[in-house]
């Protein structure tokens, strides 16, 4: 089966969904998600969007922190632009019925969160995502132009090279094959923009507050079609999720720490003063290590995040959704600190993207998480990543559209998927045992703070397990189990090789081989070229 649509859009968080709504009303637009149209990380954003909203800020304070943060690996350009761009994207958002908190005396409140040094954090009280989804999934629901698949994951892209079955100097994008999870059936989808909106991969890690789906897709099917990578060993790990056996890394937003909240060890000391001058709101990196290193230090499970100093009237106005959630699991934030301990959070590398969006495939555009663009550069800023979403969402509308009328050179035919001798599988549990293996093995080789020796380590197992996927994926019918897993596998050894080749610590990587950061020989991205077209009966 062979659909044709204009724009192929796959994913439906914040970026993919303000990409859809921005093109619509000039062509068809295929929207495909994995699950339901609001499962994504945006629905799960708690603190907010970062953006100069107030009289006593300033596009440079918003660009000196993001850079900053970033510890001064960020593209400058691109971080003047995005902050530039920062308050209409919001405004975008407003007109599209997201619905930000207010004060009461009506004006916009804005929070605060680590590594700002203004408040201009809007929000929608402590689940900004979950509005914001709402609001975009309202307006792409309604518009005629917009096919939904909901359900649908994508397999592999389809380009020229994949198409004439030859290694291109220029490839091009062609859309995509995506299989049905209803009926695993492998659908081609060929569009004239194809659109990488995927999200995260958060679940290359044991312990994530990233949701189920964020198993870096588009990195994986985008590198594996040729797109370049970079900066992948920038993994952001949140320094503070719910530490509860049965919590599943529910987040605790950095905006409770903006409002007061102090860490503290269990014997109840505030050990942030003796990291950095802005204590209990350093860049997320620091925070992370310290609790990493406090947690190790003294043999505990977790610190605790402490806010009980506040009204507790404050507190449940402020934060709803996570009193509500920790008082479910027998905490009283009001009353008693919560049991925190990090986790991965935010991919700041991803595929390379242009000031467009567009990778170095013509017509494949990767926007969001899924995307490096150079605003992140070595950490990201709390709250700069639903600002991104949007801000590249429609500077990559703005350029599909101007060449949506162009006259497309010769294209090849786009051939159905071949599932060759594929069989079904009886071994379900191997995909479930390297699941694990490759979530545990990052966790425990590749995590807040690395040395080559277990990175090494981390890289050999990640090989075998590719071995065995490799052959395991052309011999059984596709599932998405089996997509995912090899997807995982794609990504966490991007992030080991990225991770290898950086001989210093910056940002999000920390290694004790090279602890210090080394601005002559390091201060650029790591880039990974995508992987070379191979013909069919070669490929692996
Ligand atoms: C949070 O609420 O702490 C997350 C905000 C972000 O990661 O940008």
């Amino acid at each position: 089966m062979k659909i044709t649509t204009d724009f192929l859009v796959i994913g439906t968080g914040i970026a993919g969904l303000t990409y859809a709504l921005k093109v619509a009303d000039q062509g068809t637009v295929s929207l495909v998600t994995k699950r339901d149209i609001d499962v994504s990380a945006t629905q799960l954003a708690q603190g907010g969007i970062a953006t100069v909203f107030s009289a006593e800020d300033s596009f440079a304070e918003h660009a000196e922190d993001t850079i900053v943060a970033g510890a001064y690996l960020s593209d400058p350009e691109v971080v003047d632009l995005v902050v530039a761009a920062g308050p209409q994207a919001v405004r975008d958002l407003i007109d599209w019925g997201v619905q930000f908190s207010r004060k009461e005396d009506d004006q916009y409140d804005l929070t605060r969160e680590g590594g700002h040094s203004h408040r201009r954090i809007l929000h929608a009280k402590d689940a900004t995502g979950k509005e914001i989804e709402r609001a975009l999934v309202e307006a792409a629901s309604k518009h005629p132009n917009i096919t939904l698949y909901q359900h649908h994951i994508a397999v592999d892209l389809i380009t020229e090279a994949k198409a004439r079955q030859q290694p291109l100097e220029k490839n091009r994008c062609l859309g995509a094959y995506i299989l049905d999870k209803n009926n695993n059936e492998v659908t081609a989808f060929g569009a004239r923009f194809t659109v990488l909106a995927t999200g995260g991969a958060g679940k290359v890690y044991l312990y994530t507050c990233n949701p189920d789906i964020a198993t870096g897709d588009g990195v994986a099917i985008g590198w594996r079609a040729g797109a370049d990578v970079a900066n992948m060993e920038f993994m952001q790990f949140h320094p503070t999720t719910l530490y509860h056996p049965h919590a599943k890394s529910f987040l605790i937003s950095e905006a409770v720490r903006g409002e007061g909240a102090i860490l503290r060890r269990a014997d109840g000391y505030a050990f942030m003063p003796d990291y950095h001058p802005l204590e209990d709101l350093a860049p997320r990196d620091i925070v992370a290590r310290a609790i990493d290193s406090e947690m190790k230090k003294y043999g505990d499970d977790s610190v605790f995040l402490d806010i009980t100093h506040k009204d507790p009237a404050f507190i449940k106005d402020h934060f709803p959704m996570i009193y509500e959630t920790c008082l479910g699991f027998g905490i009283d934030m009001t009353r008693e600190p919560i049991p925190v301990v990090p986790a991965t959070h935010y991919l700041c590398g991803g595929l390379r993207a242009d000031k467009d969006g567009e990778t170095n495939i013509q017509n494949l555009f990767a926007i969001g998480e899924v995307a490096c663009t150079g605003l992140h550069g070595a950490n990201r800023l709390a709250s700069n990543s639903l600002l991104e979403g949007v801000v590249f969402a429609k500077r990559a509308a703005e350029i599909s559209l101007s060449r949506l009328d162009e006259e497309l050179p010769p294209t090849p035919a786009i051939v159905p998927w071949d599932c060759g001798n594929a069989t079904d599988s009886d071994e379900e549990v191997i995909v479930a045992h390297n699941w694990d293996e490759i979530r545990r093995c990052m966790w425990n080789y590749v995590g807040i703070v690395r040395s080559d020796k277990r990175l090494k380590r981390a890289m050999n197992r990640i090989d075998m397990i590719q071995k065995e996927i490799d052959e395991y994926y052309w011999n059984f019918h596709l599932t998405s189990d089996l997509i995912e897993l090899r997807n995982i596998t794609t990504v966490a050894k991007l992030i080991v090789q990225s991770a290898l080749s950086r001989h210093e610590s910056r940002g999000l990587h920390y290694t004790i081989d090279y602890p210090e950061k080394d601005d002559a020989q390091f201060l650029h991205d790591t880039i990974i070229p995508g992987a070379k077209y191979q013909p069919p009966d070669t490929q692996q």
